[in-house]
């Protein structure tokens, strides 16, 4: 028996001898003449023997380790066909392995769908695998990523696992194609490809933003109900949720009840009466939420504009009623009114006018400050003419149109004594009076009026000159003359000149003096 190798290589292929087979026959001539031939084992024609030398050959058909590593030949030595001269021997030819098998991945394409965009580094992403069925490091395969990977993956290179080796971001890339090699590892490094797809889930990893930081709008006041005051908006780059918007709760509670949202449309309206007067600016903070972690906040500042929707008010400390003695010097304050209009601007400024009462005109008012309305007197008074005037007193404001509210002021004109007594007969009394009359005859009553009033008013009637023989006398408060109880005797004197002077209580008195003749 003998044993021998035949390595497979197209380079030996159809002329690589590798064993002889020998017999020897002790005959001489025809019957020494020996053959040889294969009689088993060769099925597949893989080896061919020459039949004179015994020289065992590979076959036109290239031997492949891979599908048979050895092969059993049985080879015979004869003289002749039908001679009973023959031998056999067992030949077992090993095939050597040479690199020339090709690694082969399990599969073509390889898919990871659906790689959460947030996953760390290192996250495990696809195994691959290859094979190569030769043997040694023929048919050992190294991994490597030819293209693709974009600096995010990487490959063991033994084990066929790609991990991550950078962030992720759906945004930037939402999906990968690598071209992957296996290679083995003996001359000449026979390749194999897969490709490895990897496509990214969107996750609410982005930070949801409003289009601008702050927003800002006028309204006017008193705006209706509904109306639209304006529209924020955010977006994340996620687009996956819709973003929902709500006032933050910190938000003042004033401003809270005049406004509401849209939590869909992010459109602010107008849900209360808005009066600039309760407030002028309104701040509001509005949050926008996708339901991922990063929600934003934006400040909407509204302010409200003024509309001329307030009268003047009078102040309870306006005076409402005062007393001016007559003779009060013109131009003379007598009195103080202050009304307000919280409108703004022009709305709020306050003028004041007298629209009634002013008869006269013996009074006039000056605006001060926008507030105050002073009055003064602008003509000589006289109570005995009118002794109190009801004057109206506008105040109005500066919108247009204006705005308005009157007051009612009385003015009570106190009584100055600046009227003397009047003696009723203006040229005096021509009396006679009999001699001899008993005593306390009246005489004559004389009668005066003074246009003053109270004390001013009250009359002492006095004789001050001719009766200085006493023969009348005079009634203090009723003006009456009588005679005392001596009469006034002709003979004596028939003619009396008297003088009455009549005076009022006043302070000073004032006093007229009147001849009497009797
Ligand atoms: C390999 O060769 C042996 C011996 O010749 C034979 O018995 C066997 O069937 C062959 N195997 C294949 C797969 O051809
Ligand atoms: C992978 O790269 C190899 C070598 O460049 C190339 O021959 C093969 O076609 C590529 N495969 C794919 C799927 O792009
Ligand atoms: C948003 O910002 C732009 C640019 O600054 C500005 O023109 C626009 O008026 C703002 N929108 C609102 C509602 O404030
Ligand atoms: C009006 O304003 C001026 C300056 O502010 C002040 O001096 C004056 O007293 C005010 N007038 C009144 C009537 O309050
Ligand atoms: C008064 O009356 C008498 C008689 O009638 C008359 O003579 C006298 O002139 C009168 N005196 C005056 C001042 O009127």
């Amino acid at each position: 028996m003998t044993l021998g190798t035949i390595r497979k290589s197209l380079a030996f292929i159809g002329i690589f001898l590798f064993i002889q087979v020998q017999a020897t026959d002790a005959d001489e001539g025809v019957n020494g003449r020996v053959w040889y031939r294969i009689v088993k084992g060769n099925e597949n024609n893989n080896f061919r023997i020459n039949p004179s030398t015994g020289l065992v050959m590979r076959g036109s058909r290239p031997l492949d380790r891979e599908r048979n590593s050895s092969h059993v030949l049985e080879v015979e030595a004869y003289n002749s066909e039908q001679g009973p001269m023959r031998s056999s021997v067992r030949v077992i030819v090993y095939v050597e392995d040479v690199n020339d098998e090709v690694p082969v991945f399990t599969q073509r394409q390889y898919n990871r769908v659906g790689l959460r965009e947030t996953a760390g580094i290192g996250t495990s992403v696809a195994v691959v695998r290859a094979t190569d069925r030769d043997t040694g490091n023929g048919g050992l395969v190294s991994y490597k990523i030819l293209s693709g990977s974009e600096g995010k993956f990487e490959i063991d290179e033994s084990t066929g696992l790609i991990t991550t080796i950078d962030y992720l971001d759906y945004e930037t890339k939402t999906s990968y194609l690598m071209n992957i090699s296996a290679t083995d590892q003996a001359p000449p490094n026979n390749q194999g490809f897969c490709s490895v797809y990897v496509s990214l889930l969107n996750e609410l990893d982005e930070a949801v933003q409003f289009s601008n930081a702050t927003y800002e709008a006028v309204i006017m006041e008193n705006i209706p109900m509904g109306s639209e005051v304006l529209r924020v908006q955010a977006r994340s780059i996620d687009n996956l949720n819709q973003i929902t918007y709500k006032f933050d709760p910190n938000t003042s509670p004033q401003a809270l009840s005049l406004f509401k949202i849209n939590g869909v449309t992010g459109v602010i309206t107008v849900k209360g009466l808005v009066d600039r007067e309760k407030g002028d600016l309104y701040i509001l903070t509005v949050v926008a939420d996708d339901g991922g972690p990063k929600v934003d906040s934006t400040v909407v500042t509204i302010t409200v504009l003024d509309e001329n929707d307030n009268s003047p008010q009078f102040d309870i400390t306006s005076d409402s009623a005062v007393s001016v003695p007559e003779d009060c010097a013109v131009g003379k304050r007598i009195a103080l009114v202050l009304a307000r209009d919280p409108d703004a601007g022009s709305n709020g400024q306050v003028t004041f006018s007298l629209i009634s009462g002013n008869i006269g005109h013996v009074f006039e008012i000056h605006t001060t400050n926008n507030t105050y309305g002073e009055v003064f007197v602008a003509k000589p008074l006289d109570r005995e003419l009118l002794d109190r005037y009801t004057l109206r007193i506008q105040a109005s404001d500066n919108g247009v149109p204006p705005r308005k509210n009157d007051h009612i002021l009385r003015v009570n004109i106190l009584d100055v004594n600046d009227n003397p007594p009047v003696i009723e007969n203006l040229f005096g009394y021509n009396i006679s009076v009999n001699e001899n009359v008993g005593g306390g005859t009246s005489v004559v009553q004389v009668q005066a009026t003074d246009r003053d009033i109270g004390l001013n008013s009250v009359l002492s009637y006095y004789i001050t000159q001719g009766n200085e023989d006493l023969t009348f006398r005079m009634d203090r408060i009723t003006g009456e003359i009588a005679t005392r109880p001596s009469p006034p005797d002709r003979e004596r004197q028939e003619f009396y000149r008297l003088v009455v002077t009549v005076e009022d209580e006043g302070n000073p008195s004032l006093s007229t003096r009147k001849c009497l003749w009797s």
